[in-house]
């Protein structure tokens, strides 16, 4: 509104002037050339100046309003342009649709992450709203026309190819000057932000399975060593054969159940790392014998051979080097089958260096996934079973001990998991003679 009214005092000012202008030119022109011209002359002189003065105020006033004209104009097509621009560029897709959701705007995002062109959709009605979504949009459309925009809500939408996906929408209201009320949907595309959420929640309760298998464990650990005592107690003291054999075995069990608890004690215990000679025959041991009783409960047959690794030291920290041996294990475990074998054996590859192998006869990775195993949160495993960690931790642990880790698998035969590490140096022993 000022702009007008100022496009209109500019105009009259300028008219002003010019007639004035004329108006002196003239006066100086009679005064020197027409002093003593007579009435008529005069009179003819005065209406040429009116003409004169009226023409070149018409010119003038249609030359302002059509420069004036122009420059909105141009300003427009500006306007208009960036608008675009801004558009196109928005990293959301976004839409514009009126109440029967018609669309009348679909911007280069939307194009990418539905699928449809601009001319598809422009015209016609909204097609990514899928069935269980309507009654929602409809909501939130009579929401809008309350006057509460819609922010921020996680809902899904439907591209033309595909599964419908999650997205986070805001939905606002939008009236072009006199135009009906119109409705800007600006979605973007959250499914990564979904599957980070769900394997968070998954590391979660596996953090807390881990602490609650550290407080049983820490809780069983002493009315075990106490049961344990007095089963040795009562062996000594019994002296019928039968019983003794019976008491044994009681002390056998509690044994086993004493060392696994300790076992799930050390293992749950988190500490920095700390690098030490570690024998790699007795880390696979351990494991093996502390995995035991899972490969028997799935009838799962277990061969070690750890001859190759007797005596031979790593320079290595002991709780990540059981850590990946029993990732590998399990990995193995969840690939075969009831009945099915796992191999586990250490062999030296050259001078340098020692290593171990898990050798299973599972279910084996297709091609397409090998690429992809040692990527954080690869899994091919339902939600709840598999985090996709395991691989993507052993071969951080195997890097951190300057070694390598490889894996062959040929799906349906099975998988073979070769890892190994540098021989610890052996300090020579300096003796200081001192004269
Ligand atoms: N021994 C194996 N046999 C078959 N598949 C395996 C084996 N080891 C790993 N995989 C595949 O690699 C994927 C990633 O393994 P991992 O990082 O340990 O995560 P997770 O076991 O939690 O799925 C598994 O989901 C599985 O598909
Ligand atoms: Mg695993």
């Amino acid at each position: 509104m000022p702009e007008k009214r100022w496009f209109w005092a500019t105009l009259t000012l300028s008219c002003i002037t010019l007639v004035s202008a004329v108006f002196a030119a003239w006066e100086v022109v009679e005064n020197r050339f027409f002093r003593y011209a007579n009435y008529v002359t005069l009179h003819y002189l005065y209406i040429t100046r009116g003409i004169a003065s009226s023409l070149l105020l018409a010119f003038w006033a249609a030359w302002f309003v059509l420069r004036q004209r122009r420059k909105s104009e141009e300003e427009l097509r500006r306007s208009r342009e960036r608008y675009r621009g801004l558009l196109e560029v928005f990293p959301g897709a976004v839409i514009l649709y009126d109440s029967s959701r018609r669309v009348l705007e679909w911007n280069a995002s939307a194009q990418r992450m539905y699928g449809y062109g601009k001319d598809e959709v422009c015209g016609s009605s909204l097609p990514v709203i899928p069935q269980a979504k309507r009654g929602e949009l409809g909501d939130f459309i009579r929401r809008v026309e309350c006057g509460e925009p819609i922010l921020d809500v996680e809902t899904m939408r439907q591209p033309k190819d595909g599964e419908a996906f999650e997205v986070q929408l805001s939905l606002l209201p939008f009236r072009e000057s006199a135009g009906p009320l119109l409705f800007l949907e600006v979605t973007s595309d959250i499914r990564e932000r979904v599957r980070w959420r769900q394997r968070m929640l998954e590391i979660e309760k596996l953090t807390s399975m881990g602490k609650m298998a550290a407080g049983t464990a820490h809780h069983l650990n002493s009315p075990l060593a106490a049961l344990l005592i007095r089963v040795q107690m009562m062996r000594q003291r019994i002296k019928e054969d039968a019983l003794a054999a019976d008491a044994a075995r009681l002390e056998e069990g509690l044994n086993f159940c004493s060392h696994f608890v300790r076992r799930l004690l050390e293992f749950t215990r988190t500490a920095s790392m700390q690098k030490a000679p570690q024998d790699v025959a007795s880390v696979v041991e351990s494991v093996t014998d502390f995995f035991l009783p899972a490969l028997r409960s799935k009838g799962v047959a277990l061969s070690v051979d750890v001859s190759r690794g007797r005596g031979r030291m790593v320079l290595a920290d002991r709780n990540l080097l059981e850590s990946l041996l029993l990732t590998l294990l399990s990995n193995a475990l969840d690939a075969v089958l009831p009945g099915g074998e796992i191999r586990v054996f250490c062999r030296q590859i050259s001078a340098g260096r020692i290593g171990f192998v898990v050798k299973d006869n599972g279910c084996g990775i297709s091609a397409a996934c090998r690429e992809r195993l040692f990527e954080p949160f690869f899994t091919t495993k339902e939600p709840g079973k598999g985090t996709g960690l395991g691989l993507a931790m052993a071969k951080n642990v195997v890097l951190e001990h300057g070694g390598a880790i490889e894996l062959e698998s040929q799906a349906g035969e099975g998988t073979t998991v070769y890892v190994d590490f540098p021989l610890a140096a052996v300090q020579p022993v300096s003796l200081k003679v001192e004269l």
